[in-house]
């Protein structure tokens, strides 16, 4: 790597449309400042910016919802989410917002210079228009049916369930989230970043210059490059947003993706007027942190951006997380389903850590994972509590106890003691080298270490027995775990601060500097230490229940109400229509993963007619042995088509609930294949 003179970190602008959950903790804020904090301790200078989204279709959608305004909206959860980051130890130089006029001025400006470049293609298009409400449909405004997957509460600008972005003539039967109503194509004019021209020199930035990044980053990237870029409108016609700073553009705003990015750039500049030095030199390594579902924006379409403006650094690296799932359900804002940050820190006061603890060891970092509560109370009760609490509490009292608290003088050396201190040094290069490789998990396992090695220390030299007939082998004892401490009260610090902070107060230690760590020289004999403090105390199962019964509630609460969204009725078929398509029930005989995809099942199937290959794209919800000898409805005379070069003669029929889960549909009882669905 280049030899950098500074960092500028930036974590994910959240959308002020709702609070911030552990999903975002996981993916997005809890590594970008673990990995700011480690910086703070090497001394490096380092900035960390963020700031709340406030545009975009959805923060719209919720003032409608509300009754309300997009502003009032983006200034209730603006204020709910700084201030539960600040009260959670996430501790960004800037937290901004793009509603402030510093940002409304640097995207106006961004816009214009690329516009005065001619970098943009303006462009004439036919975009859904709602006749009833008289407002064209943006991205979220519109609902219809992917292409790619089938699912049908894909987005105008996206279909959550494969990940693809979409236009939102794109989509099968549009809908306006609106009235309900199916828009009709009007004329508007955009203005397009022609990504495509972009290709060839992202495609070497990317591909060849950044093999280090992420495998989950790399290869989203990679599959974008080998679909091919293709121009993508950066206005929408809106009131809501920064208005398009030209001439004819009025009703129109700058799209969300395009703005928010330069959020960024316009939070360092609210924060210092030396943001320049950030933005514009060589030598500063820009790292985004951000969640799966942005990869493309922050790889693709910002990088774009900022190389078509010319006088803008590329960020370095994208170290994207995968998703946290809560027990086992994808995480909704709309289904209620999170652990939302301000509620945590109002029922658990003073456990920032174990929340802290719990996400970065569970950390989505290369597939999706489950947070659990009854994983939460392990991990505090059997690694916080007894391991690195009860460590640093025995050092304590111990030394409080035949010391006065004061530290003691070590004296000659046993060759386990040595042993002992020879792991310090090696245990932080482990967490060195996790962190700069983004391995948090990893890195947080290896500092636990050094508090196991504690436990594991006191425990083998026993002073509470050896005081009686060795006092001065106890000096050595307790000066050593007390080393020990001080280093933790270092190497903690990114992972746990409030702990960390706890340490050092206890033994009146106010040095955080990483290079110091690894010495047992930080505490010198006759050091006052004070009053020790429980660092942890133990979760209780009826806390963990009361938890597990909000989500109860929740769940009863989403299956009581309506569902979400019934497709409409379609348009009317005869029954000429109907009766072409052949519908059979059959068997499925074996089932297997198609390799390299997600979704996707190769079924052979009886159909009573004869024994044929099909592909499913079911992958997601059941497994092969859960497939294979059920009996399902197939639509037998489907054109034959060939998906990932398997020829599929036929269509299995799966009935789809409102949150996108799959059931089969099936005979009530069993039929011979072959029969006839009409
Ligand atoms: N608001 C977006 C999200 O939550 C992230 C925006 S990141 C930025 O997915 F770069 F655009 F700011
Ligand atoms: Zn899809």
């Amino acid at each position: 790597m280049k030899n950098y003179k500074r960092y500028l970190i930036t974590s994910a602008l959240p959308y002020a449309n709702g609070p911030v959950h552990i999903g975002h903790l996981a993916g997005v804020y809890i590594p970008s400042d673990i990995y700011t904090r480690y910086l703070r301790e090497k001394g490096v200078e380092v900035l960390s910016v963020c700031g709340s989204d406030e545009h975009g279709v959805p923060i719209t959608i919720k003032a409608r919802q509300e009754n309300t305004t997009p502003q009032a909206i983006v200034d209730k959860y603006n204020a709910i989410i700084k201030d539960s980051f600040e009260k959670f130890g996430i501790k960004f130089d800037i937290y901004s917002r793009t509603t402030s006029k510093v940002h409304y001025e640097t995207a106006s400006e961004f816009f214009r210079t690329l516009y005065d470049k001619g970098v943009f293609i303006e462009k004439t298009t036919e975009q859904y228009y709602d006749e009833e409400v008289k407002q064209f449909l943006a991205d979220r405004y519109i609902t219809g049916t992917c292409p790619h997957c089938g699912n049908d509460r894909a987005y105008g600008d996206q279909c959550e369930k494969c990940g693809t972005s979409l236009n939102a003539t794109d989509l099968i039967n549009p809908k306006s989230m609106l009235s309900g109503s199916k828009p009709v194509l009007k004329e508007t004019k955009h203005w397009f970043l022609p990504l495509d021209k972009f290709q060839p020199d992202l495609e070497k930035w990317i591909l060849q210059d950044h093999k280090e990044w992420k495998a989950n980053v790399y290869g989203q990237c990679k599959s974008w490059l080998d679909q091919g870029l293709q121009p993508r409108a950066v206005s929408r016609d809106l009131n809501w947003g920064v208005p398009v700073p030209v001439e004819g553009a009025e009703g129109k705003v700058l799209y969300v993706w395009f703005d928010a990015p330069i959020g960024y750039i316009s939070a360092t500049k609210e924060l210092t007027p030396d943001w320049e030095k950030f933005w514009k030199s060589d030598d500063t390594r820009m790292i985004h942190f951000i969640g799966k579902d942005n990869i493309v924006f922050h790889c693709i379409v910002f990088p774009a951006m900022l190389k078509a403006e010319g006088s803008y650094i590329l960020p370095d690296n994208v170290p994207a997380n995968e998703f946290l799932n809560l027990e086992g359900d994808k995480i909704s804002t709309s289904r209620n389903w999170a652990v939302w940050l301000h509620e945590y820190l109002q029922e658990f006061p003073g456990k920032q850590d174990v929340l802290r603890y719990v996400l970065t060891a569970n950390m989505p970092e290369t597939k999706d994972n489950d947070f659990t509560w009854k994983d939460f109370q392990t991990r505090n009760n059997s690694e916080l509590v007894a391991i690195l609490g009860n460590f640093v509490n025995r050092a304590m009292v111990l030394t409080q106890k035949y010391f006065d608290s004061k530290i003691p003088q070590a004296g000659a050396l046993t060759a386990f003691d040595s042993e002992t201190i020879a792991e310090i040094p090696r245990i932080k290069q482990a967490i060195e080298a996790n962190l700069e490789e983004f391995k948090f998990r990893e890195a947080l396992k290896e500092a636990m270490n050094l508090a196991r090695l504690g436990n594991k220390y006191l425990a083998d030299t026993e002073p509470w027995k050896v005081v009686k007939t060795d006092p001065a082998r106890v000096a050595t004892i307790l000066n050593i775990s007390m080393q020990i401490t001080a280093n933790l009260a270092i190497l903690l610090e990114p992972f746990l601060p409030f702990s960390a902070e706890k340490i050092r107060r206890m033994i009146n230690f106010s040095d955080s500097q990483w290079e110091h760590a690894g010495s047992v020289a930080l505490l010198a004999p006759g050091h006052g230490l004070n009053a020790p403090e429980l660092l942890f105390d133990k979760i209780e199962d009826d806390v963990i229940a009361l938890q597990l019964q909000k989500l109860e509630a929740t769940k009863l609460a989403n299956a009581n109400s309506q569902p979400v969204q019934v497709e409409p009725q379609r348009a009317s078929v005869s029954y000429d229509d109907f009766s072409r398509m052949d519908i059979r029930i059959g068997k499925v005989l074996e089932a297997e993963r198609v390799p390299k995809t997600q979704k996707l099942l190769k079924l052979k199937v009886d159909t009573g007619i004869d024994t044929r290959t099909l592909v499913s794209g079911i992958a997601e919800h059941f497994t092969p042995d859960q497939v294979v000898g059920r009996q399902v409805a197939i639509l037998v005379n489907l054109e034959p088509r060939s998906i990932k070069g398997i020829e599929s003669h036929g269509m299995i029929l799966m009935a789809e609930d409102a949150d996108g889960k799959l059931k089969f549909v099936q005979p009530s009882e069993g039929v011979a294949n072959g029969s006839t669905v009409k």
